[in-house]
């Protein structure tokens, strides 16, 4: 079933001369028990992508779209009240900072056991609700892989490591059964082992209960092996999507290409320290876009065709948006 489908989302955000046009037309659809990647480097739109999703950016920005369904309703036609309503009750969304999302003042346990919607205990009678309550504390904080809940419980987030916090924040996260998680780089400030443990629960609340997980992440190799589609993102513009595994296998864009030639070659022992393919120069900042296709300056396929902006084509089973795509023969 399709639970999200996005038509040309728009994010603008007005400056004292000018429009900046951070997500440019970008088209997304994820289906129940999906993974889908969002991939693309620092600045490319991808955290804004999933603000928008959830109704989170402030007034500042202008968020447009042809249609933004939810299992079929959309978004964007809703009231402010109804859409949260919708997106507090499906989609949760765990953030790259956990220590400035949690509560400072608050302990573990009254933060998690607020999360728990109150129709889930419904059937308790009111003098065990409590206990009720901590018990579900209890069994979320397990299932996130922390053991010992009652330190964690009783702690406040300074007292807890970044790896602990964020795992507090995926258990929140996940205390409604959310149909949707949006996950942006939840792993970041981690250490190595606690990112392999975050990963792991992720998948396994994918394939165990068939939760749908938009993952963004600006390195590939974290989710190559997991995400069943991808979509690689540069400066706001969409610049390829389709199936992931084809997406490293055949990549159409040249920037596909390079993210892909990028990632570390585990097999030849390759490592993260050792000098890596990738395009020479950096992402530019959004109030001084090149002319036509955003990559131009840094592509080296570039040509004089690319000062028009490419239009999205679909071939192999990929949307791409490339005048000269790295496989002819559409
Ligand atoms: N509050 C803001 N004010 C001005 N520009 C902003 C603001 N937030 C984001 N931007 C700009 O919008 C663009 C997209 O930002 P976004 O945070 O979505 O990128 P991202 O892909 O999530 O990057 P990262 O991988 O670093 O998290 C960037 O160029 C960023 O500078
Ligand atoms: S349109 Fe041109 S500049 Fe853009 S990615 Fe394709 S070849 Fe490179
Ligand atoms: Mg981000």
């Amino acid at each position: 079933m399709q639970l999200l489908d996005i038509r040309n989302l728009t994010i603008e955000l007005k400056t004292a001369d000018s429009v900046i046009r951070a997500v440019d037309r970008i088209n997304l659809s994820l289906k129940e028990g999906e993974v889908h990647a969002l991939v693309g480097e620092s600045g490319s739109g991808k955290s804004l992508i999933a603000k928008a999703i959830v109704g989170a950016l402030n007034n500042r920005w202008t968020v447009t779209a042809d249609r933004m369904h939810w299992q079929g309703v959309d978004l964007m036609r809703l009231s402010p009240e109804k859409r949260r309503k919708i997106v507090s009750k499906d989609i949760a969304m765990i953030y790259q900072e956990p220590s400035l999302c949690l509560d400072p003042t608050a302990n573990i346990e009254d933060q998690i056991a607020e999360s728990i919607p109150d129709e889930f205990l419904k059937d308790v009678s009111i003098f065990s609700r409590r206990s009720a309550r901590k018990h579900r504390v209890i069994a979320l904080l397990h299932k996130v892989g922390i053991r010992d809940h009652e330190k964690v419980m009783s702690s406040y987030p300074h007292e807890l490591s970044e790896g602990i916090c964020q795992k507090v924040m995926i258990a929140m996260a996940i205390a409604r059964n959310p149909k949707l998680l949006i996950a942006d780089e939840p792993t970041t400030a981690l250490e190595t082992t606690t990112r392999a443990q975050v990963f792991r629960l992720l998948k396994s609340l994918n394939q165990l209960k068939n939760m749908s997980v938009l993952m963004i992440s600006h390195e590939l190799e974290e989710i190559a092996d997991w995400s069943h589609t991808m979509h690689v993102l540069y400066c706001g513009q969409m610049v390829e999507a389709g199936p992931t595994a084809s997406l490293f296998n055949l990549p159409l864009h040249p920037y596909t290409q390079a993210l892909v030639k990028s990632m570390p070659d585990f097999e030849q022992g390759i490592t993260h320290k050792e000098a890596l393919y990738a395009l020479k120069g950096t992402i530019p900042p959004l109030a001084h876009l090149p002319i036509g296709c955003r990559l131009g300056p840094r592509c080296p396929q570039a040509q004089k065709a690319c000062v028009v902006t490419p239009i999205v084509e679909r071939s192999h089973g990929h949307a791409y948006a490339c005048h000269f795509p790295l496989i002819k023969g559409k």
